[in-house]
């Protein structure tokens, strides 16, 4: 019978736990999908590198133009991260027709548009759950379970780094720069923390789910974005002192007269009391306002190589369902003319 191919491109912390699910996962993967995953190849920059998980060295390319292109090869998955190369091996891929399953939210933020416009021109099928709060379902939830509703707000912690970094802060007193250790020692951080600490892994976020929620084009330049370098010891030490907690907070928010609408990234201080300042270590919960449903609440693992990895599979199982029943998942819904107000606010 048929057997869909899986070009993976990158094998850091969520690819290798990629392979290992899929390995391990393999006899299920196949019964949902109706069809086993087989690995294409492994594409990656340092071959020698050590990883997590073994792969059979033939798999392993530094050639990724061409493993994304290859005849053989039904779907796509990167997990690179980063503007360059992944945005043009993505779009190479959709140009030879593949499906493409992506954690990238830097590119989905910046150059979104570009990335949709070629899965639609390729007939390819673009699913990015992995690309906002790691193993939690958000992505599909918005473009799908909820397309039928009018979302007014989405709201929370989307950051794992900076969370464990300020709850390690507000628990310990551990200083910022051992806490943001510790966090990169666990796999949360980004390559380069400067995008975490600075806001910016947020603002991203914060822009993909604005851009879903209100049928609209946001980038991440839409977005009003400050981090938490600026918060010292004393000022987690006095937020507590007075019954509350310093979070990151993602807001995107709809005007009163749902014409417009502001995207904003800052520390706000939150009353213990309230469920977000429950969210503990590298966890991460989000708040979705919507006209019928009213509140939602998503709460989970929001990085990390394990509980991205999941999303990633989530992805891969959906798009192998619809290549089978050649079907595609849904498309960039931007009908909505929406003003974004600079300064995030609404
Ligand atoms: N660096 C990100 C975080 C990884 O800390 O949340 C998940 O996107």
């Amino acid at each position: 019978g048929k057997k869909l191919k899986v070009a993976l491109l990158g094998c850091g912390v969520v690819g290798s736990q990629v392979i290992r699910l899929m390995r391990e996962q393999a006899g299920d993967l196949a019964a949902r999908i109706g069809a086993p995953l087989e690995l294409a190849g492994v594409a990656v920059r340092r071959p020698g590198r050590a990883r997590d998980v073994d792969v059979d060295p033939a798999l392993i390319t530094t050639d990724a133009e061409a493993l994304v292109t290859r005849d053989d090869v039904d779907i796509v998955v990167e997990v690179i991260g980063g503007i360059e190369p992944a945005r043009s091996l993505i779009l190479a891929a959709m140009g030879a027709g593949k499906s493409v399953v992506t954690a990238n939210k830097a590119l989905l933020a910046e150059d979104g548009a570009t990335v949709h416009a070629a899965a639609r021109a390729g007939g390819a099928d673009l699913y990015f759950e992995a690309a906002v709060a790691g193993a939690i379902p958000l992505i599909r939830p918005l473009r799908e379970s909820l397309a039928g509703d009018h979302v007014h707000r989405v709201l929370g912690i989307v950051n794992g780094t900076t969370n464990y970094i300020l709850d390690k802060m507000d628990s310990s007193g551990a200083s910022f720069s051992d806490a943001l250790e510790e966090a990169q020692a666990l796999g949360y951080a980004e390559a380069d923390p400067t995008a975490d600490v600075e806001g910016f892994d947020a603002a991203a976020k914060a822009a993909i789910l604005a851009g879903i929620a209100f049928h609209s084009r946001v980038t991440a330049a839409d977005v009003h974005r400050e981090g938490i370098t600026e918060i010292s010891a004393a000022d987690v030490a006095s937020a507590r002192e007075m019954g509350y907690v310093i979070k990151l907070l993602a807001i995107c928010a709809r005007s009163e007269d749902g014409r417009s609408f502001g995207v904003r990234v800052h520390p706000a201080m939150i009353p213990r009391t309230h469920p977000l300042a429950g969210v503990r270590e590298a966890y991460n919960a989000v708040f979705v306002e919507a006209e019928s449903a009213g509140q939602l609440m998503f709460y989970g693992a929001g990085a990390g190589g394990a509980p991205t990895a999941s999303a990633v599979l989530g992805d891969i199982v959906a798009v192998g369902r619809n290549l089978l029943a050649g079907t595609r998942g849904p498309e960039e819904s931007t009908y909505a003319d929406l003003t974004v107000h600079p300064m995030g606010e609404t």
